[in-house]
This record gives C-alpha cells, sequence and structure tokens, in this order.
C-alpha cells in the first residue's frame, strides 16, 4: 500500500486543480483494501477516485483520498465461442483496456476509445460515447465495502444502469469501492455506426465497413478534434449532462427554437447541453481563469490558474442563464468535492 500525508492532488486531478487532502492511499490489491478497511479507516471521511477525469475539487479534502492501483487482466473461460470475458482491475486505464482488446480482438469497447478514466470509475459512471455505454458490455462489478471491509459481486441488472448513472453514484454513493470489473466481449468486430457524426466520419473517408483499429483510430481523431488534452488545458470533458425532457415540454421548446437539435429516445427527449449553452451565449466565454471551451461547449476549461470555485461558479452562472432562457435545469456529469 502507498499512503501519504498531506498530498497535494493537482495531477490527481484533469482540472489541474490545487486542492490538498489530509492522506492519500493507493492500494494494490483487494486483500490490502480490506485490510485498510477494517484496520486504518476509523470512520474518517473518504473519497475514492479514479484518474479524477470527472470531478472537480472545490477545496481541500479533509479525508483521505484513496485510489486503486489494481491493473490486472485477465481472461476468463467463456460459456459461448462467440464471447470473450476478461476480468479487468478497477486501476487500469480505461483506454489502455480498449487498447488492449483491439490488439487481442476482443471487440466492442472501440467507440468509447481515448474516454478518459479508469476502469473501475467507467463501471460506477457508465461512460458513453458515440452510441456505446460501458453497460452493454459489463458483466459483473466486485466491490469491498467501505465500512465493513466485505466483498461483494454486484451482477449487471443491480448495478441500477441509466445514462451516466448507476447505483454506486445513487443509492450506494460512497458505500463501495469497485476492485475489479468483468467485462464480455465480442470475438467478432461489428462496426456500430449508430451514432450520426461518427457514421458521417467514415462516409466522408470512404469507409463503409471499418476495421476495428480504424473504427478505434477515427473516434481518437474525432474526440482529439473536439475536446481540449487535459495536459494542455485543464477540463474534464462533459461539464454537464445532456437533459432528457418529456414530449410536453420538448413540443413547446420546438415551438420556440425550431432549430432545436434533438434525439429522442425511449425516457423522452434528450436535448444536447452545448447547444443549449451555446444558444445561452456562453460558448468561448471566460470569467477570469475559468472558461468554456470555443469548440465545445460543454466543456468547461481551465485557462491557468482557476480554482474550483472559480470554475463551480462559471457552472451555475451558465445554469442559471439556461434555465432562465429554456426552462431546463442542466445537471452536472462532473462531481462536485
Ligand atoms: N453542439 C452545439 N454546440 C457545441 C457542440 C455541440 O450546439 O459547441 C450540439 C450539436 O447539435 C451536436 C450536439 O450538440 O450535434 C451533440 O454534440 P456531440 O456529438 O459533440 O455530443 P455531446 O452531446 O456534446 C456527448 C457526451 C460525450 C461524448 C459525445 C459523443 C454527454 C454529457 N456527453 O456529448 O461524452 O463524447 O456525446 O458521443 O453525454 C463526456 O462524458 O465527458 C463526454 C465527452
Amino acid at each position: 500500500m502507498f499512503s501519504i500525508f498531506h498530498y497535494n492532488l493537482l495531477h490527481r486531478n484533469t482540472f489541474g486543480i490545487e486542492a490538498w487532502a489530509d492522506r492519500f492511499v493507493e492500494y494494490a490489491s483487494e486483500d490490502e483494501l480490506v485490510r485498510f478497511v477494517k484496520t486504518e479507516r476509523n470512520g474518517q471521511p473518504l473519497v475514492h477516485i479514479g484518474s479524477g477525469s470527472n470531478l472537480l475539487f472545490c477545496s481541500d479534502y479533509n479525508g483521505i483520498v484513496l485510489h486503486s492501483g489494481i491493473c490486472s487482466v485477465e481472461e476468463l473461460p467463456s460459456d459461448s465461442n462467440d464471447t470473450v470475458r476478461v476480468r479487468v482491475g478497477s486501476g487500469l486505464l480505461w483506454d489502455d483496456l480498449v487498447s488492449l482488446c483491439v490488439d487481442n480482438g476482443w471487440h466492442g469497447l472501440e467507440n468509447l476509445s481515448l474516454v478518459p478514466g479508469e476502469v473501475g470509475a467507467a463501471a460506477v459512471q457508465n461512460i458513453g460515447a458515440y452510441g456505446a455505454e460501458a453497460k452493454d458490455f459489463i458483466e459483473k462489478v466486485e466491490v469491498v465495502d467501505m465500512q465493513k471491509g466485505t466483498l461483494k459481486t454486484v451482477a449487471n441488472a443491480g448495478c441500477c444502469y441509466a445514462y451516466r448513472s448507476s447505483a454506486f453514484k445513487k443509492q450506494w454513493a460512497g458505500r463501495y469501492a469497485v476492485t475489479h470489473v468483468t467485462l464480455r466481449l465480442n470475438r467478432r468486430f461489428e462496426p456500430n455506426l449508430t451514432y450520426a457524426a461518427l457514421a458521417a466520419e467514415f462516409e466522408l473517408r470512404g469507409l463503409s465497413q471499418p476495421t476495428a483499429k480504424q473504427m478505434r483510430q477515427t473516434v481518437i481523431e474525432v474526440r482529439q478534434n473536439k475536446l481540449p488534452d487535459p495536459k494542455v488545458t485543464g477540463n474534464a470533458g462533459s461539464f454537464f449532462m445532456n437533459p432528457v425532457v418529456d414530449h410536453e415540454t420538448f413540443a413547446a421548446l420546438l415551438s420556440a427554437f425550431p432549430d432545436m437539435p434533438h434525439y429522442k429516445n425511449e425516457s423522452g427527449v434528450k436535448i444536447p447541453a452545448a447547444w443549449l449553452i451555446e444558444r445561452a451565449g456562453w460558448k468561448g466565454r471566460s470569467r477570469g481563469a475559468a472558461g468554456v471551451y470555443d469548440k465545445q461547449a460543454l466543456v468547461l476549461v481551465n485557462m491557468g490558474g482557476a480554482s474550483g470555485r472559480d470554475i463551480a461558479a462559471l457552472s451555475q452562472s451558465i445554469v442559471a442563464d439556461v434555465k432562465r432562457i429554456f426552462g431546463i435545469t442542466l445537471k452536472p456529469e462532473v462531481m462536485f468535492i
């Protein structure tokens, strides 16, 4: 186990915010985590982080920041010749997993290439991009109870997955730490071109039946063109979730804003938050060192030296303006700590 008191979190969050934790602990195995919970936690406040790509430190953290150092990848026996089962440690970088899967001919995750973060957080957050979601490949999630130090396995159905959400974020928030995720992937590659913007990109490139490698490479290029590199400009990807409104609200909005993009789904109509923010006049604007990215209005950026509170204050102004103009309350995807 790796443990440091009075720890600077600057390099532990992609917003590049300086904040201090009382203690930082990284465990290398399930056993180490169980031992830590049983003998060292002593009821202290605790937050489990991944690579810090979806959180905002608004102040110093008076407690323990915990991180998984379990990066194992293990192929499990599969009951079908068409699929492969892989048990992965929660601390492995998500994109390292996607790359390894593509190299091994294990398919399904290609559209989720370059999504920042680690495997454990991907299972908590149900990451999604370009028509794919992590939940569609997760078979089960192994966790440690952070109060009792006991082990538990949660099958996919028990995780209550929804858009960027799971039981680990909602009713079980703070209760469990993910140690391993078991995925079921396909041996045969079937390109997922359901996301219109991605399909258009392949058409432009003259590739109607891309290979898995071409899929991964294209997704990487599309993301790099649209999203700022956190190594250069601090950010946490999409800051807000895309709101879903009921059909009645949607009809009223569409008559007021006929050019409003929208996507119908089972639960209602999804409106791109980026469009609402752009229409509210925030795209490319900044306040002090906190700004709205000029190529993707859903991304808030640290232009150098912003505090978590600066970013939070900017987000509140955006929420207020979008609410005033459209009557919609944007909900952050980013977790405030
Ligand atoms: N749009 C604007 N202004 C902008 C950008 C986009 O009006 O500045 C509108 C356009 O109509 C565009 C639509 O928004 O067609 C959707 O934009 P985009 O395809 O870029 O996707 P998004 O809804 O902004 C979501 C995810 C991203 C994911 C992309 C691609 C959420 C909160 N975000 O963004 O996920 O990469 O789709 O699938 O669902 C993340 O979660 O951190 C993330 C980057």
